[in-house]
């Protein structure tokens, strides 16, 4: 169920509700008379595809404000005004929403939205106090411009994404064996300098990485990822370590797996660096020129006695050729537990697109997926870890 009350950020609970029901979530949407002057209840109507209540007194609905808070999964609350924490911290019932939030046992995500000064009034922080200990979470508000201008202190609610990140993650993470779990993800290609401004790299967009680590938030995990250049944003939730070159993500990598129960290596590290870097910028020559290359260190090779057999480990292997030998002696030298075989042959699978074509390979199964979103995958490869744990 989506709460909403009547503020500027009204039109931003649109995009909410559209993001649940993609997800495939059923939404009903409940709305105080305040939050109709901002946006009219059709609007959640069409998005939702579901009746929009307002009132104690709609026809039909005389026990809503007990069915309503029984039956979700969830209660979310965007935008939940200054006005709202406070009636719902005092168990004022006196509009249909309050109702539900009287009469519901059913947990509630808030996204606190006002401005900046009521935000920091001491009965704005005293509700939300209040609320927190009956158990409700919070996210944001955020920092940055209010309807009335500029602002750098808190008030402006949450964006949509970070908001529908945190119900997915409240929502799926109980029936998780992900939940608690510590998570340690790499992601993008590292960069390693030829001279202050040339490097050697890899065109990995991070985006399988990235997707990993969302999904693992998603399921209740305490994620960190460490991610090299890449143009992504640090993903809702999760910890994230940029990096620059092949070493510094074997450190980063070293330092954190003491605390990690899973690894996943999704990062395309670079394999070579060159013998000397040099500190000033290379001149352009008028012949060819000799580059000479040293092997990067590899990050699962020489982290397999730290990982034992207690953390679950995945590697990736990107390969051109029908790749699965290859994959396999991976999964022996790296020590790893699940090996996903990606299929860099086609234009839709491998760096830089959105989807791919993935085979898992363990010590005893062999999987061969169809084509799936870098999302889908993710959540496959995830399940099996699961199933590890
Ligand atoms: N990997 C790593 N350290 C490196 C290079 C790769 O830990 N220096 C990891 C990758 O993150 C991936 C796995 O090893 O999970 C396999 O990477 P891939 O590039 O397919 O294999 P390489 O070991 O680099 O072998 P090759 O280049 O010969 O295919």
């Amino acid at each position: 169920m989506l709460g909403v009350s009547g503020g500027i950020a009204c039109y931003k609970a649109c995009s909410i509700v559209r993001q649940l029901v993609e997800a495939g979530a059923t939404v009903d949407v409940v709305m105080t008379v305040s939050a109709t002057e901002f946006v009219r209840p059709v609007t959640f109507e069409a998005l939702s595809g579901r009746p929009v209540l307002t009132s104690l007194w709609q026809r039909d609905q005389a026990l809503a404000h007990i069915h309503l808070g029984r039956d979700s999964h969830l209660i979310v609350l965007a935008p939940a005004t200054a006005n709202l924490l406070a009636r719902a911290a005092s168990g004022i019932a006196d509009d249909l929403l309050t109702a539900i939030l009287l009469a519901t046992e059913t947990r509630v995500l808030a996204a606190p939205a006002m401005n900046d000064a009521m935000y920091a009034h001491p009965a704005t922080t005293a509700n939300i106090a209040t609320l927190k200990g009956r158990g409700w979470q919070f996210v944001g508000p955020a920092i940055g411009p209010l309807a009335e201008g500029p602002s750098e202190k808190p008030g402006r609610m949450t964006e949509p994404e970070e908001i529908v990140a945190h119900a997915k993650r409240l929502l799926c993470a109980p029936s998780s064996a992900l939940q608690g779990k510590r998570v340690l993800v790499t992601a993008g290609p590292t960069r390693e300098h030829i001279d202050p401004v040339r490097t050697i790299s890899n065109p990995s967009s991070g985006k399988m990485g990235f997707s990993v680590a969302t999904a693992a938030f998603t399921r209740g995990a305490d994620v960190t990822l460490v991610s090299g250049p890449s143009l992504l944003q640090d993903p809702t939730g999760v910890e994230t370590v940029r990096v620059e070159t092949t070493s510094e993500m074997l450190e980063t990598v070293r330092a954190l797996l003491p605390e990690a129960d899973v690894l996943v290596m999704a990062a395309a590290p670079a394999d070579y660096v060159p013998r000397s870097t040099a500190d000033h910028k290379l001149a352009r020559a008028d012949g060819p020129i000799t580059l000479a290359l040293e092997p990067t260190p590899d990050i699962l090779e020489n982290t397999a006695n730290q990982r034992g057999s207690r953390c679950v480990t995945v590697g990736f292997a990107l390969e051109t050729e029908p790749g699965l030998e290859r994959a396999r002696a991976k999964l022996e030298r790296k020590q790893l537990d699940l090996i996903v075989l990606n299929s860099a042959t086609q234009s839709d699978s491998g760096f830089e697109c959105d989807t791919n074509r993935t085979t898992f390979i363990t010590q005893r199964t062999m999987t061969e997926l169809p084509l799936l979103s870098k999302h889908e995958v993710a959540d496959k490869l995830l399940d099996e870890v699961e199933a590890m744990l």
